[in-house]
Parts: structure tokens; C-alpha cells; sequence
């Protein structure tokens, strides 16, 4: 596995608004939209394409478009924040969700939904916000390449070194696609400095 870090102004711009405590759940959305956008420009740069000609009113002209077709599998909760994004790059994608919950006191996910496109066609991407230890994407790229899933890319918005370390072991395979990789875990398995829980902040559930 390689972790790319997207190196663009307009990531870190963003990212540092998303890490700021006084930033409201509104514009917390807006801002992991326009963020997703940026990261999964980078995440999708190398897509196979085929050549195709068409007729413009003058005359014709060959250009190149997208070879296979795309999934994206947002992790439920945060995940969600970055579906529409997706959706709005790349209309025809397919949509699958896995819920996972990381446990307060273990920080080991546990599944609590599941539900997977055909994957074994196309290019695959997880989206999880937060890659703290990884067990939560450890265990999303495990269930959809058990699903069929071929080529999987991971794109997380803040990571930390633990849980690119973890991924690297577990799924070697599997690029890693980030706005950051922060310093370090805390004693609760957050990301320092991060920018707290995404869910909370995301869905304004934090009160
Ligand atoms: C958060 C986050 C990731 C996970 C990351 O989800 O969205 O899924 O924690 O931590 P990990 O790398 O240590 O597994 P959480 O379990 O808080 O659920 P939520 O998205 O419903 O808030
Ligand atoms: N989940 C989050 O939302 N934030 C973290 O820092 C770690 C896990």
C-alpha cells in the first residue's frame, strides 16, 4: 500500500477550516464536500480510459473516457459526508454502505450493516473521514474484497500514522488517499490534532 498525501492550497485550506472548533455542522458539510471533490480528483487521476470519437457540429473529434465503471462504499456514519461529492464527479457510480461502529472503550469496530454493489467490474473506493487505528478500514477493505471487490483505493480525509501503518499491513494492495497524516493517536484512539469526531461534527450530535 502507498499513502498519497493530496498536496493542493485548496486541501490544506480546507482541511484547517474542518479542523477548527467553531466551525458549524452546515459548514462543516460544505467544507468535507468541496474536500472530497479535491481528494478524489488526485485518488482517480491514473483511471483506465479508452479512446472514443464523436461528431462536434464541425467536425470530429477523439478524446478519452472513463474504461469501467465506479464504486464508491461510504462508511456509515461519517462516510456519508463524502458520498454526494462522489456522486456529483461521477453520476453513474455505485453506491454500496457497510456500518461500522468503533467501540468507546476497545476502539474495534463491529458491523452493523452491509449492503454491496456488484464490485468485481469496476474500481472501487472506501470513503471513512477518520483513519485512526484502522480497524474500521481494515475491516470495510476486507468485507469488500470478500464481496469481489478487485481494485480498491481507500480515501480518508485526516489519517494517523497508526492506521496508515495498520493498512499497509493488512492490504498492502489498497492506496491510501489523504488530506493529512496527522502526528498521532491519543489514549482514545483520536487523531491529534485532527479535528475530533467527524460523526458528531458531521451530523451535529456532539451536544
Ligand atoms: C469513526 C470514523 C471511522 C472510525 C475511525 O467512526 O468515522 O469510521 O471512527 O476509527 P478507526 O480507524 O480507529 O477504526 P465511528 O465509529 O465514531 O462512527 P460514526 O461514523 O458513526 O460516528
Ligand atoms: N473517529 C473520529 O471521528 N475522530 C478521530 O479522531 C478518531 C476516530
Amino acid at each position: 500500500m502507498s499513502a498519497t498525501v493530496v498536496d493542493h492550497p485548496l486541501a490544506g485550506h480546507l482541511l484547517l477550516a474542518l479542523r477548527d472548533e467553531a466551525t458549524p455542522p452546515a459548514l462543516f458539510r460544505n467544507l468535507t464536500e468541496r474536500l472530497t471533490t479535491v481528494l478524489m480528483l488526485a485518488a482517480t487521476k491514473d483511471l483506465p480510459t479508452v479512446e472514443k470519437t464523436v461528431k462536434t457540429p464541425i467536425e470530429e473529434a477523439t478524446g478519452r473516457i472513463l474504461a469501467g465503471p465506479i464504486v464508491i462504499v461510504p462508511i456509515l456514519r461519517a462516510g456519508l459526508g463524502m458520498l454526494e461529492a462522489v456522486v456529483e464527479l461521477f453520476p453513474e457510480v455505485r453506491v454500496g454502505y457497510l456500518g461500522l461502529e468503533r467501540d468507546e472503550a476497545t476502539f474495534k469496530p463491529s458491523a452493523y450493516y452491509a449492503k454491496l454493489p456488484q464490485m468485481a467490474d469496476a474500481v472501487t473506493f472506501v470513503l471513512d473521514p477518520m483513519l485512526a487505528t484502522g480497524g474500521s478500514a481494515n475491516a470495510a477493505l476486507t468485507a469488500v474484497k470478500k464481496s469481489g471487490a478487485k481494485e480498491v483505493r481507500m480515501v480518508s480525509v485526516v489519517s494517523a500514522p497508526e492506521g496508515v501503518e495498520a493498512l499497509e499491513q493488512a492490504h498492502p494492495d489498497v492506496p491510501v488517499f489523504t488530506a493529512s497524516i496527522d502526528r498521532e493517536l491519543n489514549s482514545n484512539a483520536y487523531i491529534m490534532p485532527g479535528l475530533g469526531d467527524f460523526g458528531d461534527r458531521l451530523f451535529g450530535t456532539d451536544a
